[in-house]
């Protein structure tokens, strides 16, 4: 009996143990804050280019949005709904999935320093 409740313990406890590990590798993942300056060109721009414009660009652009010049991309930040499209994960833009948490860090500092251009 005792033997069994040794045996539940350390069970719990590796148990435990395993799912610790696993918190702290995933927490690993998370980058670093983002602290130095994000500029339109080259770090917004950048994203865009990669993850948007092949909609949000050319002669008929997706949603009427085109998201090619540094106008456009702030006004639909500062008065459209980019900055929540980007975060909503039940509707998300690109509307393949999320954009990695270091990419939505960016544009939210940006947002937040004021949509500095370069
Ligand atoms: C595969 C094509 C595609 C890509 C890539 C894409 N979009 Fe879109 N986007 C659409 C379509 C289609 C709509 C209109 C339907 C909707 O709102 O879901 C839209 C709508 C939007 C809207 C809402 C516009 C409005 O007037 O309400 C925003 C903001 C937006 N996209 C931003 C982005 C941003 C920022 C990216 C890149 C990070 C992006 N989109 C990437 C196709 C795309």
């Amino acid at each position: 009996m005792n033997r069994t409740k040794y045996l539940i313990v350390l069970i719990a406890f590796s148990m435990a143990a395993f799912s610790c590990t696993k918190a702290i590798i995933d927490e690993g993942a998370i980058p670093e804050p983002i602290d130095g300056a994000i500029k339109f060109d080259p770090d917004i721009q950048n994203i865009v280019f990669n993850h948007c414009v092949t909609c949000h660009g050319g002669a008929a652009p997706s949603a009427n949005l085109d998201l090619t010049t540094y106008q456009n991309v702030r006004s639909s930040a500062e008065n459209g709904t980019l900055l929540n499209r980007v975060e909503d994960s039940a509707n998300p833009m690109p509307p393949n999935g999320l954009l990695s948490l270091e990419q939505r860090q960016a544009i939210a500092k940006w947002a937040e320093d004021g949509f500095p251009e370069n």
